[in-house]
């Protein structure tokens, strides 16, 4: 059977106003670049959708991760929108393309890339997760609990398929290197890892030899580029995306959002030097504007049909989600009056820009040995 690549390209090309949303007609650009790759067969299907200020390109093709024409295919994409960002004098456009030409695979380029062949199973629900003003480390959390923690997921301990439990796959972002945990044996370390959020990251989830789905292939996967490390300076946070397939030896749908209830904290709000809680929002809500947020994630729900995506479905718009989306604001105002403080404003070490060096020059000579 033929594989199904299931390709999620995402990049910040221009907000509008700010960093609040991406213009209709970036929106329109895509479509119609993606449509003509659909009509020429290089495609099967994709969505054009956005979170705030982020331009959400999902793409299906039978080409396999990482294939340097569907990558292609994204920067040209990014490129034309660009281009009408500039038109439009929109924003920081073309904000995430930090090189001038593309050289064969867009992963370190600064577009976010979360992508996975599967083998479509006799129905294959998918959940598209997309964030804005907070960093790959914010998908820890609800990863963790949705293929880890039976308090989150029942079908760990009540579906056989499910009670093997699952393996991480976990990067080490500062030193590139990875590791692979299974849980639940190695919950502890996996924790003590990936609590670290800001430096240890869950890249992809397999199953476990034995379950319904190949443990060759993930189960879910997130884009984990940080763009600071590829730019070398602040340039916009790495606001990132995720797929997870659910059900049939998965956690169901309901079990994978269900960790987005919380409004957990992330980096990445106001400047990328806040932290703030992450509100699951609707898609037509998802334009942070509150000191440019709070940090926002909308989910889209697909059944794929032979790589095609029927749907989206705009899971977050659930009225179950809006006491979560009020706490979310209730944390926002309670944080929000700490002003320049830690722990709202992140530590010197994570601060995406920072005028420590610039205040540290000027009271150099005032500086005095204390006692
Ligand atoms: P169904 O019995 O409707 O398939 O639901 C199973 C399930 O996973 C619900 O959480
Ligand atoms: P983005 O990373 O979404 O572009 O936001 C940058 C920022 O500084 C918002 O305050
Ligand atoms: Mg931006
Ligand atoms: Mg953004």
């Amino acid at each position: 059977m033929t594989k199904i690549t299931i390709s999620l390209i995402k990049a910040d090309v221009g907000g509008y106003p700010g960093h609040s949303s991406v213009h209709p007609a970036l929106i329109e650009t895509a479509e119609s670049k993606l449509e003509n790759a659909k009509k020429s067969g290089a495609l099967i299907d994709f969505k054009v959708m956005a979170c705030g200020d982020d331009l959400e390109l999902l793409m299906s093709h039978i080409n396999g991760c990482d294939c340097g024409d569907i990558h292609a295919l994204a920067w040209s994409t990014f490129e034309a929108a660009t281009e009408k960002a500039k038109e439009l004098k929109l924003y920081g456009a073309g904000q995430d393309l930090l090189a001038d030409a593309f050289s064969g695979n867009i992963r370190g380029m600064g577009p976010g890339v979360a992508e996975m062949e599967i083998t479509e199973r006799k129905s294959e629900p998918i959940v598209a997760f997309m964030m804005d003003k907070t960093e790959p480390g914010a998908f820890n959390l609800p990863i963790f609990r949705m293929f880890a923690d039976p308090f989150n997921t029942a079908g760990l301990i009540i579906d056989p398929a499910c009670h093997g439990g699952f393996t991480f796959e976990v990067w080490d972002i500062m030193e590139h290197r990875k590791v692979m945990m299974n849980c639940p044996e190695e919950m502890y370390d996996l924790l003590a890892l990936i609590g670290a959020k800001s430096r240890y990251v869950i890249k992809r989830v397999f199953s476990k030899p034995g379950c319904s789905i190949s443990d060759k292939e993930p189960v879910a996967t997130i884009s984990t580029e940080k763009l600071y490390q590829t730019a070398g300076t602040y340039v916009g946070k790495d606001d990132p995306a995720g797929l997870v397939r659910c059900q049939s030896g998965l956690p169901a749908l309901g079990e994978v959002l269900e960790p987005f209830a919380l409004g957990h904290l992330v980096s990445g709000w106001m400047r990328g030097s806040h932290n703030g809680p992450l509100m699951p929002c609707s898609f037509d809500t998802a334009h942070p504007t509150r000191f440019d947020g709070p940090p926002r994630v909308i989910a889209a729900g697909f059944q794929m049909a032979k790589g095609k995506f029927v749907g989206p479905v705009d899971l977050f718009k659930d009225p179950a989600f809006d006491r979560a989306r009020q706490r979310c604001l209730e944390i926002t105002d309670y944080l929000r009056a700490h002003g320049p403080f830690e722990p709202h404003r992140l530590p010197m070490e994570d601060m995406e820009y920072t005028t420590l060096p610039h205040v540290m020059k000027t009271l150099a000579n005032r500086f005095e040995k204390a006692e």
